[in-house]
Parts: C-alpha cells; sequence; structure tokens
C-alpha cells in the first residue's frame, strides 16, 4: 500500500505555494512598517512551557497536544501556538533589559494541534501572530489589532468582522467568576462533563463551550462587562478610543471568551462575514496577557498579541474571489539546436542567472515546437534560438512570446536586451 499524507496535514504543491509566499512576503512586509521584530523558536518545547502557559484546564492542552518522550526521558511538545514560547524566549534572553520597550516580536510558523480535521480546521497549520511585551498603553493594543485588519485589508480582503471584549484585571475577573458558579452551579447536571468540570476550575470557559451553547442559562449567564471594576472599564474605553481614532469599525461582544487560559482585559477576533467562507469563521484571535511573563519566572510584564492562519486566510480569501496574482515571471527561455549550441547554452543559462535573469531550457529532448510550448507554459517572456548558425554569426533569433514580434540579438548582448 503507498504510503499517504497524515490526517489533518496538507501538501502545499507549486502552483498554490506562490499564494503563501505572497502571504508571507506581505506579512513581513507589514511588519517592518509596525516596527514588529522576527523571532524564531523551536518547533518543540517542554510539555510543562504549554501546561503552565496556555494553562491546564484548556481543550489545547486536555486534548489537542502532540506530546512525546524523547530518547533522553524528556517531556516534550510539538507547540500548539506561539505566544508560551514567545513568552519563555523573552523571559530567558532578559529581553525586558533591552533599551528598546515594548518588544514587539512577530513569528511565522508551523503549529500543531491534535483537532477532528475539517475545513479550516488542520492539524498542522501555520500562524502569522505577534506579540508586543512590555508597555501597558492602551494605544498598543489597539496597534496590535489595527495591524491584523490592515494586513488583511492590504490582500484584498473586504468582508471582515472585528469583535472585541474586555475579560478586566484579575479583581474583575474574580467578581465574575463568583457570579458565574452562582449562575451555573444550581443546574450544572444538565451541562456536559467539561462544563461540569470547569465550574470550578475555568467557569469562563463554560460561555465558550460548544455543545451546551443553546442551554437557557447561557444567553443568561452574567456579562463581565458588568464586572469591571474602574481601572478596567477605563481600559477598554481607551481601546475603544483609540481604535474609533483610526476608523477602525468594530463590535464589542461581552461573551467572547477566548479559549486559552491566560487572558485578562482586551481580548478580540476577527471573523470572515464571506458567503460560503464554511462554519469556522474566525480568521484571528488575539488578547493581553498581563500575567503571562511572571508565570513563566520573568519580572511582571504585561503583554498583547495576536495570531492566525494563512490556511483560514486562504480560504477566506477564495470565498471572496479575491485575485492572487503570480508576478514571478521568466525571462527566457533558451531554445540550443545541436550540440555546439548545447554546450553554449549550458554555460549562458548560468551566466544568465548570475546576472539576476531567470531562464529555463530543455532537458527533455523535445523537437523546436515542443520546446515553444514549453516556454509558453512556463509564462517565459521570450524565447531565444540558438543554432549552429546562429553559433557562428554570433548573434541569436529572439521572439517575444508576449507580442509575438521577432529580431536579432548580438549575444554578447543578450542579458541587456533581455531585460529590456
Ligand atoms: P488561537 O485562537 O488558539 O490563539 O488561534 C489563533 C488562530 O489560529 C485562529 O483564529 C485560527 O485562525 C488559527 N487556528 C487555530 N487552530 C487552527 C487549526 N486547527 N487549523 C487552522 N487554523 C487554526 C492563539 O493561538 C494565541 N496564541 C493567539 C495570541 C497571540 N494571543 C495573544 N497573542
Amino acid at each position: 500500500m503507498t504510503i499517504q499524507i497524515p490526517r489533518g496535514t496538507q501538501d502545499i504543491l507549486p502552483g498554490e505555494v506562490e499564494k503563501w509566499q505572497w502571504i508571507e512576503e506581505t506579512a513581513k512586509k507589514i511588519c517592518q512598517l509596525y516596527q514588529y521584530q522576527e523571532i524564531r523558536t523551536p518547533i518543540f518545547e517542554q510539555t510543562e512551557l504549554f501546561q503552565r502557559g496556555v494553562g491546564d484546564t484548556t481543550d489545547i492542552v486536555q486534548k489537542e497536544m502532540y506530546s512525546f518522550q524523547d530518547r533522553g526521558g524528556r517531556d516534550l511538545t510539538l507547540r500548539p501556538e506561539g505566544t508560551a514560547a514567545i513568552v519563555r524566549s523573552f523571559t530567558e534572553n532578559k529581553m525586558f533589559g533591552l533599551p528598546n520597550q515594548p518588544v514587539k516580536l512577530y513569528y511565522l510558523g508551523p503549529m500543531f494541534r491534535y483537532e477532528r480535521p475539517q475545513s479550516g480546521r488542520y492539524r498542522q497549520f501555520v500562524q502569522f501572530g505577534v506579540e508586543a511585551l512590555g508597555s501597558m498603553d492602551p494605544a498598543i493594543d489597539a496597534e496590535v489589532i489595527a495591524l491584523a485588519m490592515e494586513f488583511y485589508r492590504s490582500l484584498g480582503l473586504k468582508r471582515l468582522k472585528l469583535v472585541i471584549n474586555s475579560l478586566g484585571d484579575r479583581e474583575s475577573r474574580k467578581a465574575h467568576r463568583n457570579a458565574l458558579i452562582q449562575h451555573f452551579q444550581p443546574r450544572i447536571n444538565e451541562f456536559c462533563s467539561d462544563c461540569q468540570e470547569r465550574l470550578e476550575k475555568n467557569p469562563l470557559r463554560i460561555l465558550d463551550c460548544k455543545k451546551d451553547r443553546k442551554h437557557e442559562l447561557m444567553a443568561s449567564a452574567p456579562s463581565i462587562l458588568d464586572f469591571l471594576n474602574d481601572d478596567s472599564s477605563t481600559y477598554f474605553k481607551q481601546v475603544q478610543h483609540y481604535l474609533n481614532a483610526m476608523n477602525i469599525e468594530f463590535v464589542v461582544d461581552p461573551t467572547l471568551v477566548r479559549g486559552l487560559d491566560y487572558y485578562n482585559h482586551t481580548a478580540f477576533e476577527i471573523m470572515s462575514e464571506a458567503e460560503g467562507f464554511g462554519a469556522i469563521t474566525t480568521l484571528c484571535g488575539g488578547g493581553r496577557y498581563n500575567g503571562l511573563v511572571k508565570e513563566m519566572g520573568g519580572p511582571d510584564t504585561p503583554g498583547i498579541g495576536f495570531a492566525l492562519s494563512i490556511e483560514r486566510l486562504i480560504q477566506a480569501l477564495e470565498a471572496e474571489d479575491v485575485p492572487m496574482e503570480n508576478n514571478k515571471q521568466m525571462n527566457a527561455y533558451i531554445i540550443a539546436l545541436g550540440e555546439k549550441a548545447k554546450d553554449y547554452s549550458v554555460a549562458l543559462l548560468q551566466n544568465l542567472r548570475r546576472d539576476g535573469l531567470s531562464v529555463e531550457r530543455d532537458y527533455m529532448d523535445r523537437k523546436l515546437k515542443a520546446q515553444f510550448k514549453a516556454a509558453e507554459r512556463l509564462g517565459a517572456q521570450y524565447a531565444v534560438i540558438i543554432g549552429d548558425d546562429e553559433l557562428s554569426s554570433g548573434v541569436a533569433t529572439v521572439k517575444n512570446l508576449v507580442t509575438g514580434e521577432q529580431k536579432e540579438m548580438a549575444l554578447e548582448n543578450l542579458k541587456e536586451g533581455l531585460l529590456d
């Protein structure tokens, strides 16, 4: 039996990979504009990092991690997300001591979650994310959100919905937590086993339950926004004020609860409203995580960030019919006829490539006509024909494959001519 690709993963083949390159280049460009620097951390980390960082009660840690022991008996996990590792690296490399604060970082790479694969949900997916560590200015929350929105906008997405919420500070959350326990406790046996377990550990996560979404106690559950203390409420208002200042439209949704434990204050998600997008509409999620650096053993440093997957982004681009152009043009296809010309063309290709031209030739012993066809298929701008006659006269026949025009070009001036 032939071996197949693992479930929930995908090959990104030539033809498709150009979209990825375009998106990745755009992400890098936008991070340069907003002054976020790239950071690369390992694909696997100590399992404990995610248990403590993402949270023991989350679905990610309880059900979705790819964990294993290495030959030395160490417990390791393929990273299910980026934030915990960035915080580890920030602390380990003492980035809190850098002169430039806040520390603004971005990452782009594969994440792994053992989820039930479906449209928009993979077991290996690529996240682009940013983290800003060290500032408690609500303007940085607004900047992080603006960066994500601007990234999507610059790629051509229009049908976006930004949803924000505040989860408040420790004090506000505590008051809300108690109210949630009181609300759900009397009828908790009507809820799924996960929710029953969450009641004491993390009742906020009950609001995120997919199974019990329609239970009447869900809609009437106490809203976090009614429990925000003055500091949290002022902070949230300031974030909204800055979003308004940038003309970024948003909706406040007090039921927005993120699936990871580290959040407080600002939480947000960006959804696609494109028709035919599919059931999972969240493109991007993020928020503030003020206690996480301390939890990881660093100094008490605030942080905010987001992550989005390229897989869902491509799905949204397709749903909105955004053309994904491929500008990677090829300059010329060299057609060598005869042994001498072939010898000459081998060196010619090498020299042209060294001069920065994208060129190709035949390796399949095709006839002249088939070589022209190959040149057109590859999108070459010119076909250059070199036979024995051309070699002795030092002049090649060059056909512009876009206009059909044909002319002679001195072999020694080929580079300039082809770049014309
Ligand atoms: P998250 O909500 O778990 O947050 O994931 C962020 C985004 O990753 C989702 O909105 C979705 O686009 C994408 N995503 C998640 N799981 C999958 C999957 N199985 N297949 C395809 N795409 C997926 C985080 O990961 C946080 N670290 C975000 C963050 C950064 N918060 C603060 N800083």
